[in-house]
């Protein structure tokens, strides 16, 4: 009998085995370590036998890597957004590329609102002010936050996530602005052209993907547009934001506050300049780390890259135009 030779995957990441079983008796796999921050050389050198790429958000799939992988048959992205891969040049090649997409929704829209009330609350500070001997009595005017109910929030990306957070914010009493022109408005939120949200805003939560339009969306001149006393939230990706035009308007008091789940560049090193504001508040990109969401974007990963094994349709692909271009 001839032995039919699995096929070579590489994972990105070295991740929890029981995470990955559907591949174990499929594939072939080498792994990249726990920690990378790019695709470890051990990979870089399979890379031209390998047939399917298993990633994380912080590997970027490159032209190049493209290029020394003339087998390879599918990327699988265990995130909803692909920002980290050259979609366009998967496309060209054929390669379909998977992603993650609504698992992740409620985990993120929970985190964004923990972050919202964080800052808002002056949680983290006052914590750290408890532990540290500074509260010495109930302080009638001490760590005064900011009252949700009646207060505007502003969405920028009304998808999913937003809209996973407006329900939650409406729950909180507060009103809720956004700005998309095409998202039919089936939710309780009242829709206005960006500059005005950025204006009428006391909260502005990111949750718009990260393309080359969006990028650096939140700069100088939109910074300049909010008001003094706004908080800005970001669950999304760092890049939206011109981080050292957030870094002038946190410290120059243009605005409130910040709190990020997502930093440009991440991590962030620790000793940028952002680390030490204390109206800045910083956790290392959390939004979809509960034990469920994790494990069900494992899954999903792993359907979408058996599936480009197969040569079958990935159940979420980000570039569905390979198909029509495979009928070609
Ligand atoms: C994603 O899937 O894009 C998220 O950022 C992961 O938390």
């Amino acid at each position: 009998m001839i032995e039919k030779t699995l096929p070579i995957v590489l994972i990105t990441h070295t991740l929890p085995k029981e995470w990955i079983t559907p591949l174990e008796e499929r594939c072939k796999i080498f792994f990249g370590p726990t920690d990378a921050t790019e695709l470890d050389p051990t990979l870089i050198d399979l890379l031209p036998q390998a047939e399917g790429l298993f990633t994380l958000l912080t590997i970027p799939v490159t032209e190049m890597v493209l290029r020394k992988s003339p087998k390879l048959l599918v990327v699988s992205n265990m995130a909803v957004g692909v920002d980290n891969i050259d979609v366009k040049a998967c496309t060209l090649r054929k390669i379909p590329v998977g992603n993650t997409p609504g698992v992740l929704t409620e985990s993120t829209a929970d985190l964004t609102m923990a972050l919202l009330l964080s800052i808002a609350r002056n949680i983290s500070s006052a914590s750290m002010d408890a532990r540290e001997g500074r509260w010495k009595t109930w302080a009638p005017s001490g760590w005064m936050g900011m009252e949700l109910k009646g207060s505007t929030l502003g969405i920028i990306g009304m998808g999913k996530i937003g809209k996973a957070v407006t329900r939650r914010a409406i729950g909180f009493g507060m009103k809720i602005l956004f700005s998309d022109p095409e998202t039919r408005n089936e939710i309780n939120a009242i829709q206005i052209p960006l500059d005005e949200l950025l204006k009428n805003s006391d909260i502005i939560s990111l949750h718009t993907p990260l393309t080359e339009d969006t990028r650096g969306m939140i700069n100088q001149s939109t910074l300049s547009m909010m008001k003094p006393s706004a908080i800005l939230i970001n669950s999304a990706r760092g890049p939206l934001i011109d981080t050292p035009a957030l870094v002038e308007a946190l410290v120059k008091h243009k605005i409130a506050a910040a709190a990020l789940d997502v930093t440009d560049p991440e991590p962030l090193p620790p000793a940028h300049p952002l680390y030490g504001l204390p109206n800045c508040l910083i956790v290392p990109h959390i939004g979809s780390a509960t034990q469920y969401t994790r494990r069900k974007m494992a899954e999903l990963a792993c359907n979408n890259l058996l599936a480009g094994l197969d040569g079958k349709r990935l159940p979420y692909c980000v570039n569905p135009e390979v198909y029509s271009l495979f009928d070609k």
